[in-house]
C-alpha cells in the first residue's frame, strides 16, 4: 500500500517510565520490525537466562542504525494501516528541545508516559509544561505499567485526575488518558482483557486519531538563509522554506537590514530547476541582483515581512546547570541566525514542576527547570515572528558554553517593530539647506547655547511638573527655553498616534526631530515624555552632538505613581479600560546612563529643578560657555 501521510510524534516521560518498551511494542505490534529481529533477541535473552526486554530490541536497532550513516539516527519510523509515524527521538529533554527548535523535527503530537507504580513525578509535570510551551496540543497520556498495580481503575483514575488538573493549569487539554502495560501489550495495539473498565481507544487508535499538521503553505513566506555559496560572481542562497511559497520572479526582502532582490532561479536536488518551492522544501536560490545576503537573514515578501527588533518578550524554559542571571551574555539561535543576547528583565518566574510563582525580587535569576517570562535584548536586531503566528520563526534556543541550555517562544510583546526606523529615510532627493544664519550667530545673540533636556519616566512620576518649573526658572534667568510636553504634543503634532509600541516610537521620533530644530534655533529645549523605550531615547540622542542631550530620569516607584494617579489613568488601566498602559500592561525601560536622576518620591519639584540647574551650571558655566 502506498502511504504518503506521515505524522511526527515525540514520546516523553520520566527515564524509567517505559519509553523504550513502548517503542519496541509499537514496532512489533505494527509489524515494523525487520524480519526475524524479535525472534533473534528473544533467543539471545533465553540463552543467557534473561527475561526478554523490549528495550534490548530497540538498543539493537539503534546500534545498527548508528553504523548506517545514511539514516538519520534522530528519527525512527513505524507504520499503521492508516499512515507512517516518525518518532523524534528524545533521550533527554535537551535533545528534544534542540530537535523541536531546529524546526525540521518539530513534533505534531506527543505521547506522555507516566508510571502507574510511581505516579506523577516532577519530570512528568515539567514535560507537560514543556509541551505546552512549545505549542504541542495533540497529547495522549499513557499510564504505563498498569500490570504492576493489578490493572486497578482506582489507581488509573487518581493519576488521571491529578495530572489532568496539572495540565489544565498550564493550558493543556490532553485528548486521552490510556491505561497500558507496554511490556505485555495491554492497550497498545489491542484492547486489554485485563481492564474491562476502560472503553477508550488503544495507543495505536489514539495515534491514528491525531491529525497531521498542514505544511504552513498558507502563511507568509519565510526563507531563512542557511548558507551562501559563491561561484565566480554568482551567489546561491541555500535554505529551507519554513512557510509560504517562493516563486521565480518574486521580489524578496531580506531581514534584518532590509535588502531587496528578485528571485532569478530556484534549484533543488534531485528535481533540478523549478518555478516555485513550498514550505518544508530545501532549495538553492539565485537572485537577479547580487546583493550581500548572509546566513541568518530571513527572506520574505515585502508586504508581510517578519518583525525586526533587538528587544522582545519570550517565554523560556531553562535547563542549564548554571543559573541564568539578568545581564549575562549568552548565545541565542533562531532558525539559522545566531546572536549574542542577554536577559534584560525577568517578568515572571515559575517552578515548572510545582507551578509555584517565584518572587523575582528574592531570586533575580533563572534556575534549572524554571520557566520564565522575560524581556530579551539581542546585540543587534534580528528578524522573527510571534510564535503563535509562525512557529518555526518564533522559537529559539539558548546556547551556553556550546550546549543547548534552554529554549523558548517569542512574542514581540509591547516592543516596537523597528523595521521603519531602521530602514531609514523614505524620501529621496532631499538636501539639508544650511541657511545663512549660523547656529553660532544665534547663540551669540542669545548669549547662550542650545541643548535638549530630555525628561523620561513613568506617567505620574512628575515629568510635566518638573519640566514646567524648570522652564520657568530658565526663562527667569533670561534664557531662551521651550517645553514640549507629551499631552500637548499628542493634541497636535502627534494627534494621529496612539499608544501602540510603533506609535510611541513614531511619537518620540517626531519629538526628537522637533527638539533638534528648536535647539538649532538656539533654544534650551525641555521635553517631557514617558519615552519608555531605550532605543527611542538613544535615537533622539544620536540626532545631536555629544553633550547637547541631557537625559533626566524622573524616577519614582510605580507604586508611588499609581498612588498619586493624578489623571485617574492607572485605575482605568488596572480595570482593563486602557490598553498598553506604561508600567501596567506596557514596559518602561529605565535609562542605564542618564546624566541626571531625580527621585520625586524623595525630592520636591523645586529640589529636582535645582539639581538639574546645578548640572547645567557645572557643565556650562564652569566651562565658560553656558552664557556666551
Ligand atoms: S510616550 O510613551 O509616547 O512617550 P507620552 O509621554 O507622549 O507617551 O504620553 C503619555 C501621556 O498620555 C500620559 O501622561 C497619559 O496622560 C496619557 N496616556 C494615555 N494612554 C496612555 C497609555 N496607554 N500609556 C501611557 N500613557 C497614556
Amino acid at each position: 500500500m502506498h502511504q504518503t501521510e506521515q505524522l511526527k510524534i515525540v514520546i516523553v516521560g520520566h527515564v524509567d517510565h517505559g519509553k523504550s518498551t513502548l517503542v519496541g511494542r509499537l514496532f512489533h505490534d505494527t509489524g515494523s520490525l525487520p524480519d526475524g529481529k524479535y525472534e533473534k533477541i528473544k533467543a539471545a535473552c533465553e540463552k543467557r537466562g534473561m527475561p526478554f526486554e523490549w528495550a534490548f530490541l530497540m538498543d539493537g536497532l539503534q546500534a545498527e542504525r548508528d553504523q548506517n550513516i545514511t539514516i538519520d539516527t534522530a528519527q525512527i519510523w513505524f507504520r499503521t494501516a492508516k499512515r507512517s509515524y516518525v518518532i523524534i527521538d528524545a533521550p533527554g529533554h535537551k535533545e528534544f528541545l534542540k530537535n523541536m527548535v531546529t524546526g525540521a523535527a518539530s513534533a505534531e503530537a506527543a505521547l506522555l508516559l507516566i508510571d502507574a507504580s510511581e505516579g506523577v513525578q516532577e519530570q512528568s509535570r515539567r514535560h507537560g509544561f514543556l509541551l505546552s510551551l512549545l505549542g504541542i496540543r495533540q497529547i495522549a497520556v499513557l499510564v504505563n505499567k498498569m500490570d504492576l498495580r493489578n490493572y486497578s481503575d482506582k489507581v488509573f483514575k487518581s493519576i488521571e485526575d491529578e495530572y489532568r488538573a496539572f495540565l489544565k493549569r498550564v493550558g493543556v487539554e490532553p485528548r486521552l488518558f490510556i491505561p497500558v502495560a507496554a511490556a505485555k501489550g495491554d492497550n497498545v495495539a489491542t484492547k486489554s482483557s485485563h481492564m474491562p473498565w476502560y472503553n477508550g481507544p488503544t495507543v495505536l487508535d489514539a495515534l491514528d486519531r491525531f491529525q497531521v499538521a498542514e505544511p504552513p503553505q498558507n502563511l507568509p513566506l519565510r526563507f531563512p538563509i542557511q548558507d551562501v555559496y559563491r561561484f565566480d560572481h554568482r551567489r546561491i542562497l541555500a535554505g529551507r522554506v519554513e512557510s509560504g511559497t517562493l516563486r521565480v520572479g518574486d521580489q524578496i526582502l531580506f531581514s534584518p537590514r532590509n535588502k531587496f532582490s528578485t528571485v532569478k532561479s530556484i534549484e533543488s536536488w534531485p528535481q533540478g530547476a523549478r518555478q516555485s518551492a513550498h514550505a518544508g522544501e530545501s532549495i538553492g536560490v539565485t537572485l537577479t541582483e547580487q546583493i550581500f545576503v548572509e546566513r541568518g537573514q530571513i527572506g520574505s515578501n515585502e508586504e508581510d515581512a517578519p518583525i525586526e527588533t533587538d528587544v522582545f518578550n519570550a517565554k523560556l524554559f531553562w535547563l542549564g546547570r548554571q543559573n541564568l542571571e539578568v545581564g549575562r551574555k549568552i548565545k541565542l539561535k533562531l532558525t539559522t541566525e545566531e546572536v549574542e543576547c542577554q536577559i534584560q528583565s525577568i517578568e515572571k518566574l515559575i517552578d515548572a514542576s510545582t507551578l509555584a510563582e517565584i518572587d523575582t525580587k528574592s531570586r533575580p535569576h533563572i534556575a534549572r527547570n524554571d520557566v520564565a517570562e522575560v524581556t530579551i535584548r539581542t546585540k543587534r536586531p534580528i528578524a522573527f515572528d510571534n510564535a503563535d503566528r509562525i512557529v518555526n520563526t518564533g522559537r529559539f534556543v539558548l546556547i551556553d558554553h556550546y550546549q543547548v541550555c534552554g529554549g523558548g517562544v517569542i512574542s514581540k510583546g509591547e516592543y516596537p517593530d523597528r523595521r521603519q526606523v531602521m530602514s531609514g529615510v523614505k524620501s529621496r532627493n532631499i538636501f539639508w539647506s544650511a541657511g545663512k544664519i549660523t547656529r553660532e550667530a544665534r547663540e551669540r545673540r542669545n548669549r547662550h547655547k542650545g541643548a535638549i533636556i530630555w525628561l523620561t519616566g513613568l506617567s505620574g512620576a512628575g515629568k510635566s511638573t518638573v519640566a514646567s518649573e524648570l522652564e520657568r526658572e530658565l526663562f527667569a534667568k533670561g534664557l531662551h527655553t521651550y517645553m514640549l510636553d507629551g499631552d500637548n504634543i499628542r493634541h497636535g503634532l502627534s494627534a494621529n498616534l496612539g499608544f501602540s509600541p510603533e506609535d510611541r516610537t513614531e511619537n518620540i521620533r517626531r519629538v526628537a526631530e522637533v527638539a533638534r530644530l528648536l535647539m538649532d534655533a538656539g533654544v534650551l529645549v525641555i521635553t517631557a515624555f514617558i519615552s519608555p523605550y531605550r532605543d527611542d531615547r538613544r535615537l533622539a540622542r544620536s540626532l545631536v552632538n555629544e553633550g547637547e542631550f541631557i537625559e533626566v530620569f524622573i524616577d519614582a516607584p510605580l507604586a508611588v505613581c499609581e498612588e498619586r494617579d493624578s489623571k485617574g489613568l492607572y485605575k482605568k488601566a488596572r480595570a482593563g479600560q486602557i490598553a498598553n498602559f506604561t508600567g501596567v500592561s506596557a514596559p518602561y525601560e529605565p535609562p542605564v546612563a542618564a546624566e541626571i536622576v531625580v527621585h520625586t518620591d524623595q525630592q520636591t519639584p523645586s529640589e529636582c529643578v535645582a539639581q538639574i540647574i546645578d548640572f547645567l551650571n557645572q557643565r556650562y558655566i564652569d566651562q565658560q560657555d553656558w552664557v556666551i
